[in-house]
C-alpha cells in the first residue's frame, strides 16, 4: 500500500511487494551499475559489454549470477561516493552445451576495470566454486591491473587468484579471454591458466604499459606493438588463439572445452560412434586411401601435414592452438572415432619439419596440457633433427628442448606415435618414441629412422674414404651417391626399428585412422603406476 505522501515510484519496503519491487530496482540497477551511456562506448569500441559477452559464451538463460549487489568498501581519494554495484566484476555459473562451467566477466566501465578488494573477493569465490564442483573456469579479462586507490589490499587479492590459478591448475581447466587493455596483475593470471585467447585489434596484455616503457626505457611503441594479439601469438607465446573478433574468442573457448573433460578426474567428452565391425582393410574410406599418395618421392620435398591430420581426424574437424607460433609443429584437438585426442605434429613445410626451441615449447605446453586433463595425444612425426646455429644453441635450445623431452617422459596419458616420414636423431627420440613410454607406435613404409640422413651421415663416416677419393681424382659424387644409396638400404628405413619392436607395425598410410582408433579404445583401460615424489623438475 502506497501513502499519500509517497512518490508512487518508491517502493513502500514495509510491504512484500515493495521489498520484491525494491529488489528489482537493485538487481536492474546492477545491470548496468554506471548507465547506458557506458554501454554504448563499449559498443561504440565494436566490443561487447561484461554482460553480453557472458551471454554470447553461456547456453541461453543458464547463467545463475552471484555477489551481484557486492560493492566496495573503500573509502581513500573519494571511492567512498562512487559504490557501483558489483564492483566491476560479473560472476557466476552456468552451462555451454549443457555442461557445468564457471565464469567471471570483468567490466572496463567500472574504474577501468581495476581489481579492488570486493572484486578479488568474487573472483576468489567463483575460483574456490569452480574447484570444488569441479567445473572449469572461464576468465573473461578487461581490466587495468591493481586498483591504485585500494593500494596494498588490491594487490593481497591479486595473490590469492594467482595462488588459486595455481592450486586449480591441473585440476579443473581454466580458460583465460583477453578482451581489452589488460595490465599487470591482469596478465599474470591469465598467464597461469591453460589457454588465452585474445582478440585481433581490441586486446593487449602487459605487465606496464608504454607510458611507463616511455618514461623509463625512452622507448616508443604502441599498446598494440607492445602487446596486441599478434605480438603475443608470434613473439611471446603468450597467446594461444588470436579472434578476429570477439565472437568468434567466444566460439573459440567454446570448441576447446567440447575436446576437455570438466575436470582431471573426469574424461573428456565422447561422441557415441558404433564400432567399426571387420578388419581395418574392410573399413577404409577414401579419404584414408588418400594418405597411400600423399608422401612425395623425393624425400627433400615438402607435403603439408595438415593433409594427413585432416585424414585422421573425423570431420576434418581440428581445432589448432597456436597456430601462428612456431609452425614448424602443429598441436590441437580433434576427435577419431569420437574420442579426443590431443595432435602433436612436426610441420615439414617450415624448416623442413625441425625442432627449435619455440617449437620444443609450444609442443611441450601443448603434451602437458593433453595429460593434465587425460586426453590421448597422437603424435605425427616428420622430423629431420633439431635446428642447428649458434642462436639455437646461445638461447638454450638444450635446456628449453628438454622440456618437450620431459613432457613426453612425464605424461602417462595413452600415447599413440606415427612416423610418417623422417624420425632423425635426437628427435626421434623425443617426438613420442617408444622409449620415451609411448603405447602404440606405428611407421609408414616411407619412414627414415637414423641418427641422421645420408648425405650428413656419409660425410662423416666416410670422410677418410672420400678423402682419399679426391686426392686420386676419382669421381667423387659418383662414390657419394653410392655410398649414400648403401646407407640408405641398410639404416634409412623403418624395418631396423620394427626388428628391434621400437616401431610395432609398419602400415600402409590410409590404415593409420583405424589403427588409431583401435589403439585408442585400448588405451581407455591405461593404468601407470609412477613412484611418489612431490613433484618433478622440470627444466623451465
Ligand atoms: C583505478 C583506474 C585504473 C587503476 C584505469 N582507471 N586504471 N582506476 N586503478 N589501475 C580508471 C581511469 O582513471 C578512468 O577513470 C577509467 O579507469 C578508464 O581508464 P582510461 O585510462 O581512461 O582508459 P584507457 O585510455 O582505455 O586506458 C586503459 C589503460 C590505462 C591503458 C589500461 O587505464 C592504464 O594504463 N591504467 C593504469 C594501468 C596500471 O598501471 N595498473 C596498475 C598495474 S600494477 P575515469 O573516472 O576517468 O573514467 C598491478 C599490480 C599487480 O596491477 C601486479 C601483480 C603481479
Amino acid at each position: 500500500m502506497t501513502t499519500a505522501s509517497q512518490d508512487s515510484s518508491t517502493p513502500d519496503l514495509h510491504t512484500t511487494a515493495g521489498k520484491l519491487a525494491d529488489l528489482r530496482t537493485r538487481l536492474e540497477e546492477a545491470q548496468h551499475p554506471v548507465g547506458q551511456a557506458a554501454v554504448e562506448k563499449v559498443h561504440a569500441k565494436n566490443k561487447l559489454t561484461a554482460r553480453e559477452r557472458i551471454t554470447h559464451l553461456l547456453d541461453e538463460g543458464s547463467f545463475v549470477e552471484i555477489d551481484a549487489l557486492a560493492r566496495h568498501r573503500s573509502t581513500n581519494f573519494g571511492l567512498g561516493e562512487n559504490r557501483p554495484l558489483g564492483d566491476g566484476v560479473v560472476t557466476g555459473y552456468g552451462t555451454i552445451d549443457g555442461r557445468e562451467v564457471c565464469v567471471f566477466s570483468q567490466d572496463f566501465t567500472v574504474f577501468g576495470g581495476s581489481l579492488g578488494e570486493v572484486y578479488g573477493e568474487k573472483i576468489v569465490k567463483v575460483m574456490d566454486l569452480a574447484l570444488k564442483t569441479g567445473r572449469p573456469l572461464i576468465g573473461i579479462n578487461d581490466g587495468a591491473g591493481a586498483r591504485i586507490q585500494e593500494g596494498v589490499v588490491s594487490l593481497a587479492l591479486y595473490g590469492e587468484i594467482f595462488h588459486r590459478n595455481v592450486r586449480n591448475s591441473g585440476v579443473i581447466p581454466q580458460i583465460s579471454l583477453i578482451m581489452g587493455a589488460a595490465a599487470g596483475g591482469h596478465v599474470y593470471s591469465p598467464a597461469l591458466t591453460d589457454f588465452v585467447v585474445m582478440v585481433d585489434q581490441t586486446s593487449q596484455m602487459f605487465v606496464t604499459g608504454p607510458d611507463v616503457i616511455k618514461t623509463v626505457t625512452g622507448e616508443d611503441v604502441t599498446m598494440e606493438d607492445l602487446g596486441g594479439a599478434h605480438t603475443h601469438m608470434v613473439r611471446s607465446g603468450a597467446a594461444h588463439y588470436v579472434a578476429p573478433d570477439e565472437e568468434d574468442a567466444l566460439e573459440y573457448v567454446k570448441e576447446l572445452l567440447s575436446y576437455l573433460p570438466s575436470n582431471n578426474r573426469a574424461e573428456p567428452p565422447r561422441i557415441p560412434v558404433p564400432v567399426p565391425t571387420g578388419s581395418i582393410e574392410d573399413n577404409l574410406t577414401p579419404e584414408d586411401l588418400e594418405l597411400d599418395v600423399l608422401i612425395p618421392d623425393s624425400a627433400n620435398q615438402p607435403y603439408d601435414m595438415h593433409e594427413v591430420i585432416r585424414r585422421i581426424l573425423d570431420d576434418d574437424e581440428f581445432l589448432e592452438v597456436q597456430a601462428e607460433r612456431a609452425m614448424n609443429v602443429i598441436v590441437g584437438f580433434g576427435r577419431v572415432d569420437g574420442m579426443s585426442v590431443g595432435i602433436v605434429a612436426n610441420q615439414p613445410t617450415q624448416f623442413a619439419g625441425c625442432l627449435d626451441i619455440d617449437a620444443s615449447e609450444k609442443a611441450a605446453r601443448f603434451v602437458r596440457t593433453c595429460d593434465a586433463f587425460n586426453v590421448p595425444i597422437v603424435t605425427l612425426v616428420d622430423v629431420p633433427g633439431f635446428l642447428p646455429g649458434t642462436e639455437q644453441e646461445y638461447n638454450g635450445i638444450i635446456r628449453r628442448g628438454a622440456k618437450l623431452l620431459y613432457a613426453y617422459g612425464e605424461a602417462t596419458v595413452g600415447k599413440i606415435t606415427v612416423i610418417t616420414r623422417k624420425a632423425y636423431g635426437g628427435a626421434y627420440d623425443v617426438m613420442g618414441s617408444k622409449h620415451m613410454g609411448a603405447d602404440v607406435n606405428l611407421a609408414w613404409p616411407t619412414a627414415q629412422i637414423a641418427v641422421m640422413g645420408a648425405s650428413g651421415a656419409v660425410g662423416f663416416v666416410y670422410r677418410k674414404e672420400i678423402k682419399e677419393a679426391k686426392a686420386n681424382g676419382e669421381d667423387v659424387d659418383a662414390l657419394m651417391l653410392q655410398l649414400q644409396d648403401q646407407y640408405e638400404q641398410t639404416l634409412v628405413n623403418p624395418y631396423v626399428a620394427a626388428e628391434r619392436g621400437y616401431v610395432d607395425a609398419v602400415i600402409p598410410p590410409s590404415h593409420t585412422r583405424g589403427q588409431i582408433a583401435t589403439a585408442l579404445r585400448l588405451l581407455e583401460r591405461k593404468v601407470v603406476a609412477t613412484p611418489p615424489r612431490k613433484h618433478g623438475n622440470i627444466p623451465l
